[in-house]
C-alpha cells in the first residue's frame, strides 16, 4: 500500500521543519533553496525534484549575507503570497520561509561562515561581488542542516554558485546529492531571473544579446575559431550597446572555473553585464 498523502505545509521555524521531516520519514526529500519571486526557472527545479524525490520542500529566504552593501537586498522583489500559490500549484509539499532572526539569531555579521576555496570564488561573479559566495555557501549549509534533504537542486543559470555548492558538499562530506538543472529561458533567449522585472522596456529589448553573444561564440569555437577570437567578438557585441557595462565574458573549465584556452578542452562560456543598474548573468556549455 502507498504512503498516505501529506497536506501542503508552510513552516517558518526550525521546529516546524523538523516536525514536517518526522512526518516524511521513510520518503526521500528533495530541496529547492530560493530567494522567492518565483518564476518558471525555479519551477524547473521543482519539477526535477518531484521526478527525483518523494517529497519536495522549497525555501524562500532573501539572504542578507550574500548581498554587498551597495547591492539590492532592500529592493529585491518579494511576493510571498503569490509564491505560496505557485508552490502549491506546482506540487511542492512544504515551504520554509524563515525570518532573518531564525537564520541569524546573533545577526548575520556575527555568524560562523563557510569559506569556499579561492580558486572557485576569486574570479567571475566573485570578483565583482566580494563576500557573495561566502554568504551563499553559509546559508545553503545552514538550510541543509535544517532541512536534511536527500537531494538539493540548483540552476545552471547561476553556474558559479552551482560549482561552489557542489564543492562544498563534497569537501565537507555533506550527506546530500547536488543536482544541477538546465537554464529556463524566454523565447528570445533571455534567461529567466527574478531581477528581469527591474529591466526597462528598452533594456528588456537589449537583454537577449547576452544569450546571442554566448551562442555565437559557442558556434564559432565549435567550428574552429580560437577561444580568444570568439571571446573578443562576443565582448565587442556587448560593449557596443548603449548603457550596457560588460563585467566579464570568459571561457572556463566547467568544474574548476579556471580560464581555458584549448578549444578541445572541457569548456563553459560565462558572462555578466549590467544593463543600466540591472546585473544579468548567463552561461552556456561549449564542451562538456
Ligand atoms: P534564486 O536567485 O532565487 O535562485 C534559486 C534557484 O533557482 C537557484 O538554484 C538558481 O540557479 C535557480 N534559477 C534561477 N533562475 C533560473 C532559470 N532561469 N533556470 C533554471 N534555474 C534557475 O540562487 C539563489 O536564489 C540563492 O543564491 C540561494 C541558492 C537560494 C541561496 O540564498
Amino acid at each position: 500500500m502507498g504512503k498516505p498523502a501529506l497536506s501542503f505545509e508552510i513552516a517558518t521555524t526550525v521546529t516546524q521543519v523538523e516536525s514536517w521531516r518526522t512526518k516524511t520519514s521513510g520518503r526521500t526529500v528533495g530541496f529547492v533553496p530560493t530567494m522567492g519571486a518565483l518564476h518558471e526557472g525555479h519551477m524547473a527545479l521543482v519539477d526535477t525534484a518531484r521526478k527525483t524525490c518523494d517529497q519536495v520542500i522549497v525555501s524562500i529566504f532573501v539572504n542578507p549575507l550574500q548581498f554587498g552593501p551597495n547591492e539590492d537586498f532592500g529592493k529585491y522583489p518579494r511576493s510571498l503570497e503569490q509564491d505560496f500559490l505557485i508552490c502549491q500549484k506546482f506540487g511542492v509539499d512544504a515551504v520554509f520561509h524563515p525570518s532573518i532572526d531564525i537564520i541569524y539569531p546573533q545577526g548575520e555579521t556575527e555568524t560562523t561562515t563557510v569559506q569556499p576555496p579561492a580558486q572557485l570564488i576569486s574570479g567571475l561573479c566573485g570578483a565583482f561581488r566580494p563576500g557573495h559566495f561566502i554568504g551563499v555557501a553559509t546559508v545553503v549549509n545552514k538550510l541543509f542542516n535544517i532541512v536534511q534533504p536527500d537531494c538539493a537542486f540548483f540552476g545552471e543559470k547561476d553556474y558559479q554558485q552551482l560549482q561552489v555548492i557542489k564543492h562544498m558538499a563534497d569537501d565537507l562530506n555533506m550527506n546530500v546529492k547536488i543536482i544541477g538543472v538546465p537554464t529556463m529561458r524566454e523565447e528570445d533567449g533571455l534567461a529567466l531571473s527574478s531581477r528581469n522585472v527591474y529591466l526597462s522596456e528598452a533594456q528588456r529589448k537589449l537583454a537577449p544579446t547576452l544569450y546571442a553573444a554566448l551562442s555565437e561564440a559557442k558556434s564559432a569555437i565549435l567550428s574552429g575559431t580560437s577561444i580568444s577570437a570568439a571571446v573578443a567578438i562576443a565582448k565587442s557585441r556587448i560593449t557596443s550597446l548603449d548603457d550596457v557595462t560588460l563585467q566579464y565574458l570568459e571561457c572556463c573549465n566547467p568544474r574548476t572555473l579556471q580560464p581555458v584556452s584549448d578549444p578541445q578542452a572541457p569548456c563553459r562560456i560565462l558572462v555578466a553585464a549590467k544593463y543600466g543598474d540591472v546585473r544579468l548573468i548567463d552561461n552556456l556549455v561549449v564542451n562538456p
